[in-house]
């Protein structure tokens, strides 16, 4: 059976992990899940090592793989990764924004600061990896853009981060607009609304916890999903997977929820 990402090359920003050595984040496993379907991997992370681990793993199962880093949030960054992709590999035909940060807070204690870095990390890096990448896709014929939003955008989530949610709402309808522009182009763009995983970056959220107040923690975010559980990275990249295929070929504009029925 042919492999349903065979000879793709796929673009995943913030392919690395926050907590290393403490399980599989969602840019490792979608890089994973996309190479084990035969793409070609550009791991590009804010850390190199983050990004030489990710292309490390991909290579360790038999993938292609190559490590870039960069600041997503910087456009002379953006461009330039663009540039060596498109110089290693002449196309680009998948571009994954798994990039998200967040910073706890509602609207009087979020300093103005961190409102700006989370909207630049999360937002303004999608709008800029989108328009360094669709030249080339439209020059190619097509491709498939995925954006990693989250629940947090559609409704109050257990933690206030204001600044998140509205950057990740912004996303989803960044999304929706661009899905709109270019679907006559064949360039199809949606998002995969995470609802509570269980990735490293949850012990990033609650690092002034100790690990016996983090178990207590994760077994609350356990508790509060319909399913008693919480997603995997491998949900995150099971879905990616979907919509960077040709399975997906007439999906376009869509906010695909993974959440175990949590935000019903
Ligand atoms: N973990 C969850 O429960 C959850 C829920 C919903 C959505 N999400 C979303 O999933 C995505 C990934 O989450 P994760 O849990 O694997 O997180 P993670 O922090 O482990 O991975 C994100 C990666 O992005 C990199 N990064 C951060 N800023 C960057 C920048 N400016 N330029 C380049 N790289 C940068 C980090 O170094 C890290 O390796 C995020 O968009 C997050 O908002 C996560």
């Amino acid at each position: 059976m042919s492999k349903r990402l065979e000879g793709r090359i796929a673009l995943i920003m913030g392919a690395g992990s926050s907590q290393e050595d403490n399980g599989v984040s969602n840019g490792q496993a979608v890089a994973l899940t996309f190479a084990r379907e035969g793409a070609t991997i550009v791991a590009v992370d804010l850390s190199l090592a983050a990004a030489e681990k990710t292309a490390s793993l991909v290579r360790e199962q038999g993938g292609t793989s190559i490590a870039i880093a960069a600041d997503v949030s910087r456009a002379e960054d953006v461009k330039q990764v663009v540039e060596q992709a498109t110089g290693h590999y002449r196309r680009i035909d998948i571009l994954h924004n798994n990039v998200g940060i967040e910073y706890l807070g509602g609207p009087v204690d979020t300093p103005e600061s961190e409102w700006d870095r989370v909207h630049a990390v999360n937002l303004k890096s999608v709008f800029l990896a989108c328009k360094h990448v669709i030249p080339h896709m439209e020059a190619q014929g097509g491709g498939s853009i995925i954006n990693v939003s989250s629940t947090a955008s559609l409704r109050a989530s257990t933690e206030t981060f204001l600044s998140y949610s509205s950057s990740k709402a912004a996303v989803n309808h960044v999304t929706r607009v661009i899905a709109a522009q270019y679907a006559g182009k064949q360039i199809r763009c949606n998002a995969v609304v995470p609802g509570m995983m269980a990735t490293p970056h949850v012990r990033t959220l609650y690092r002034h916890l100790d690990d016996d107040q983090f178990k207590e923690v994760m077994a609350r975010r356990d508790a509060s999903c319909p399913m008693g559980r919480q997603g995997s990275p491998w949900d995150v990249a099971n879905a990616s997977l979907f919509l960077a295929s040709d399975e997906a070929s007439y999906v376009t504009g869509l906010l695909l929820t993974v959440d175990g029925g949590r935000s019903i």
